[in-house]
């Protein structure tokens, strides 16, 4: 049963977001604001609710908001998809480029960074072909604590080892006092900023990639479909869209088609991809 309460949090989430709390996601809410409960010194979602209501309750709204995201996120997730980039996508994409030499990816859902920093070490393992190329990727989430930590570039031991070889970590991280570091090259190719999907993204660049993995997952229908509107709006015409496992688009308006044989990759229909 979900309270009047829980009921309240699952809004406001979804208002600043668009992210759903189900039914059979709403345990999380307790366990996820424990944190605010502890530095607020009350012991329930109630008196949580409470404080929601007074004045001046913006960076506390902000906080809760955040308690509740889900940032699941690391190194290489979903290796074959990784895979299919290395191998499939960027070939063709630097083919299409070989006179321009510049790539912009997109990692909308960045979370801490290390979706952004994976694909930076595609480019950094081969860089002798990427050498005079100019690589950028842009990480962007709704979540400024993310996206403190993704500009922060550093990672515990734990989030280092998950996703990367000993090798690669020691290629592409140092250690510092407060923990891995991703190196200047990767840091290079990347930058992050907050930024929520449900907006138009701003700027004018037209991506030759997005990655948007498992972010769709909990927006309803009409969210999943805005987002992906505005997402397409920023693809170019010959780009390529990437979701997350078990991530598909099934409505038959949409104007991106699954690429055969890829592994939950879309290209624009509305457009010719000869090019
Ligand atoms: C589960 S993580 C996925 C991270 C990464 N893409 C991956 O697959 O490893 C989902 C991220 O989407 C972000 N997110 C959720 N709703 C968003 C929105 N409306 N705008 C921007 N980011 C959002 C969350 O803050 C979270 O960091």
């Amino acid at each position: 049963m979900v309270t009047e309460s829980e009921r309240f949090i699952a809004k406001l989430l979804e208002s600043r977001t668009g992210q759903e709390l189900t039914q059979g996601r709403s345990w999380r809410i307790g366990t996820a604001l424990s944190g605010i409960f502890r530095e607020k010194g009350i012991s329930n979602i109630d008196q949580l609710v409470c404080l929601l209501d007074a004045p001046d309750h913006a960076i506390l709204s902000q906080q809760v908001v955040e308690a509740l995201l889900n940032n699941e996120t690391y190194f290489f997730r979903d290796r074959a998809m990784f895979d299919q980039l290395a191998t499939k996508v960027l070939p063709r994409i630097a083919e299409r480029k070989a006179i321009a030499k510049s790539i912009s990816i997109l990692c909308a859902g960045c979370s801490t960074g290390q979706e952004a920093l994976s694909l930076a070490m595609l480019f950094q393992d081969q860089r002798s072909r990427w050498a005079d190329w100019t690589i950028s990727i842009d990480g962007v989430d709704v979540s400024q604590s993310a996206i403190n930590s993704a500009r922060s570039a550093v990672y515990s031991q734990f989030e280092v080892q998950r996703g990367l070889s000993v090798a690669q970590m020691l290629a592409h991280f140092t250690e510092t006092p407060t923990g891995w570091e991703a190196n200047d090259a990767l840091r290079q190719m990347t930058q992050f900023r907050v930024h929520n999907l449900l907006e138009p993204l701003g700027g004018s660049a037209q991506y030759d990639l997005i990655l948007c993995r498992n972010v769709l997952l909990y927006f309803d229908e009409p969210t999943r479909q805005k987002v992906l509107g505005r997402l397409v709006e920023r693809l170019d015409p010959a780009g390529w869209l990437m979701l997350g496992a078990g991530e598909t688009i099934a409505d038959k308006a949409s104007p991106l088609k699954s690429v055969r044989n890829g592994i939950n990759l879309y290209r624009r229909t509305d457009t010719d991809l000869r090019a």
